[in-house]
């Protein structure tokens, strides 16, 4: 049975800003000195990369991409597509890839390779949530904000079909 209410907070708003500062900190201090492109991947980064990019003191750019992997619902089915591309050009730039949550990896790791392929000086990621035991494909990823459960989960960017990406904190869907 689909999942479609909302059921416990997982990661409260107070917690969400504590962390995405930690990050922040960890983040401004690797890339002291150097101008990187923040590239969100959209629309799910979009409350995480605003938080985190307010943390950042950088002479940095911001960009998206967005992507889509066929199908809906709460299951990734792992052919990842190319919606819109960024507008600036990333070669020779120490690149952070922001994703709200990676699951199975195979969106980021795509994503990553894609990026990769024009030259950037680098390609790090970051990502809000990390699910546990659900990797399909080797990704290491440099920034986790949070590692939850195998459970599906919305708000602050996340959403179930299109539903609840504006909620302040992170909460898990109920079957009902
Ligand atoms: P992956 O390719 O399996 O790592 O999936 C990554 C994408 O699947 C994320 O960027 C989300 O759009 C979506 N996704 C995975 N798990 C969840 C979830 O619990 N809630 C909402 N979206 C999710």
């Amino acid at each position: 049975m689909a999942p479609s209410a909302l059921g416990r907070v997982l990661v409260s708003a107070d917690a969400l800003k504590a962390r995405v500062a930690e990050l922040g900190r960890a983040i401004a201090r690797d890339y002291a000195g150097a101008s990187p492109v923040l590239v969100g991947v959209l629309q799910g980064a979009v409350p995480f990369l605003a938080d985190l990019m307010r943390e950042l003191p950088l002479d940095l750019t911001v960009d998206f991409l967005r992507a889509s992997s066929y199908g809906s619902g709460t299951n990734s089915s792992g052919a990842v597509r190319l919606l819109s591309d960024l507008t600036v050009d990333i070669k020779g730039r120490p690149v952070l890839l922001v994703d709200d949550i990676v699951d199975t990896g195979l969106t980021l790791a795509v994503l990553k390779r894609t990026l990769e392929a024009r030259g950037p000086l680098s390609v790090r990621t970051c990502v809000l949530l990390d699910k546990q035991g659900r990797r399909q494909t080797e990704i290491d990823v440099d920034y986790v904000g949070f590692t939850i459960p195998n459970v599906f989960v919305v708000g602050y960017g996340l959403d179930y079909d299109g539903l609840y990406r504006n909620l302040p904190y992170v909460a898990t869907l109920d079957a009902t």
